[in-house]
């Protein structure tokens, strides 16, 4: 019998409320399937802050590499808004994704049919929309040297956030596009700012270069991120895999959201490079989403987005496609009977918190695995 070993960080604001619902999923996936899932919950963020002094301790760290895959829910709040830089909620995420060399981050964006009308723009832009971002996520902007505030001899400050890529680092997340683009419609944008940014220039190389030598099935198109932005709003349809950097792929990722109806929607996996040994893969499954401070703690956040993270998981780390595909339509059939959260919520639908939208979706996953 398969074993899969998980860890659990709920983390702040509504991330242990909308991971009840992912433990709801495994409870019931280990009564269905042939499968035996270990999960344990640790501390990661503000909470962990709170009870350690760090967002993250290098127990859980030692964890996180250890397990097969992450669950992750969401980090930070207000209430650690003022502390120290290096120790915010934050940090500890970025700390994982950097520990264990989660470069590719998968995001997609799917507007569920029961949901065009919940989007920002019309019907007809977003209804069938399946496209993917793809977000390098270990380099550029976030982790770039000098990072840092200095204060100058007039008493004027001056921040510096430093941009930085690498030939490998850009090869490696362009291979990972076109695969994932064989497997879709077969097509990548490459989305940079080669007109402003050295990183820019050096990405439109490097991509350009492994589709030669490696990807010429694939059809490649180059677009410059802001322009990316603009027709992501205007004709989202025309895109299948977009490619970016990391600063651009957060940014472009949660307009995307948007598209999907809602920032609840959207579920994302980061994952590392396969061993050479295994095959297997670093990966940690997060919401796109974040705390929501405001909303934490009532019961009304939307779980969606963390149950649909979990079903990256099944997909990615589990080798369990079958019951990520049911999952999935397991979702898409609960929206369809009219189950709405507030954040999604239309005219004469059914008005549901947190909970009831958990138990219906794995209600539908019951009757669909039968
Ligand atoms: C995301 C989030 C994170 C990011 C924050 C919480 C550090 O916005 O995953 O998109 O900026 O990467
Ligand atoms: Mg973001």
């Amino acid at each position: 019998m398969a074993t899969h070993n998980l860890l659990l960080l709920p983390g702040d604001g509504i991330g242990p409320e909308v991971m009840a619902e992912v433990d709801r999923l495994v409870a019931f996936l280990a009564k269905k399937s042939k499968v035996e899932f270990k999960t344990e919950q640790a501390l990661c963020g503000g909470c962990s802050i709170d009870k350690h002094g760090t967002p993250l301790t290098e127990e859980v760290l030692a964890k996180a590499k250890a397990a097969d895959a992450i669950i992750f829910g969401s980090v930070g709040g207000p209430k650690w808004d003022k502390v120290a830089y290096e120790i915010r909620p934050e940090a500890g995420l970025l700390r994982l994704r950097k520990e264990l060399d989660l470069f590719a981050n998968l995001r997609p964006a799917i507007c569920y049919p029961a949901l065009a009308e919940a989007s920002s723009l019309k019907r007809e832009l977003v209804e069938g929309l399946d496209i993917l971002i793809l977000r390098e996520l270990t380099g550029g902007t976030y982790f770039g040297e000098p990072k840092e505030i200095v204060t100058l001899e007039n008493g004027q400050k001056r921040a510096v956030d430093t941009t930085v890529y690498t030939t490998h680092e850009i090869e490696r997340i362009a291979r990972v596009a076109f695969d994932l683009a064989r497997k879709r419609k077969n097509k990548v944008h490459s989305a940079e700012k080669r007109n402003v940014m050295k990183t820019g220039v050096l990405w439109n190389q490097v991509v350009t270069a492994v589709h030669a030598a490696e990807a010429k099935d694939v059809e490649l198109q180059h677009i410059l991120a802001d322009a990316c932005s603009m027709q992501l709003v205007r004709n989202p349809k025309q895109f299948d895999v977009i490619v970016c950097d990391n600063l651009f792929g957060d940014m472009l990722s949660d307009q995307a959201a948007m598209l999907a109806g809602s920032l609840g929607m959207l579920p994302s996996a980061s994952l590392g490079a396969p061993d050479p040994k295994t095959g297997l893969r670093k990966a940690l499954y997060e919401p796109i989403h974040g705390s929501a401070p405001d909303i934490a703690g009532k019961g009304i956040a939307n779980p969606i987005a963390q149950m649909a993270s979990f079903g990256m998981a099944l997909r990615y780390s589990c080798n369990m496609v079958k019951e990520a595909d049911l999952l999935d339509k397991a979702i898409a059939n609960t929206l369809a009977q009219g189950y709405r959260t507030a954040d999604i919520m239309q005219p004469n639908m059914r008005s549901v918190g947190t909970t009831e939208m958990g138990k219906a979706i794995v209600t539908e996953l019951e009757r669909l695995i039968g």
